[in-house]
């Protein structure tokens, strides 16, 4: 079965802090290449447009452009029976919610939601994301290959 997948630890993580602290999402101070080694998955994306998501509420869908050609592309993760179109988030703030702006390209970097098919990119205000360009040039390799060898 292409679908079958656990609930991953991280994501029991998340909704567990958000039962815990409904009014502030906290984040685990750590540098950005530690976020990047643990991440299940980086992309290049550009954000095309926040989507309508009438239920649940709590859910932030954006659409992206992603996995292309050379300029916008996937950096690091499994993408088997991932849908590369959308990203998922908290609706707010306080439960790690995060807002993209449109027509910017981002890093993204986040975790990959197996329960559902297909398989969800999902991203909080802790994970790295940040604007492309504000990217320093050492940040930009190490995204892209120099994690390969700078992760513990
Ligand atoms: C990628 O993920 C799929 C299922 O999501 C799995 O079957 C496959 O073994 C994974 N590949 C690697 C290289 O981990």
């Amino acid at each position: 079965m292409r679908c079958a997948g656990t609930i991953l630890i991280l994501a029991i993580f998340y909704v567990n802090s958000f039962i815990q602290d409904a009014r502030a999402c906290s984040c685990v101070p750590l540098q950005k290449r530690l976020f990047y080694c643990n991440a299940e998955f980086a992309v290049k994306a550009k954000v095309v447009n926040e989507q309508r998501w009438p239920f649940p509420r709590d859910i932030r869908v954006y659409m992206i452009k992603t996995g292309g050609g050379k300029l916008l592309r996937t950096l690091k993760g499994n993408f088997t029976n991932v849908d590369l179109t959308k990203v998922y988030t908290q609706s707010k703030s306080s439960t790690c919610g995060i807002t993209l702006e449109q027509d910017k390209v981002y890093l993204l970097t986040g975790h990959i939601d197996a329960s559902k098919c297909p398989h969800r990119l999902s991203i909080v205000l802790c994970d790295w994301i940040q604007t492309w360009r504000t990217l320093s040039r050492t940040e930009k390799t190490f995204v892209t290959k120099g994690y390969l060898n700078g992760c513990p």
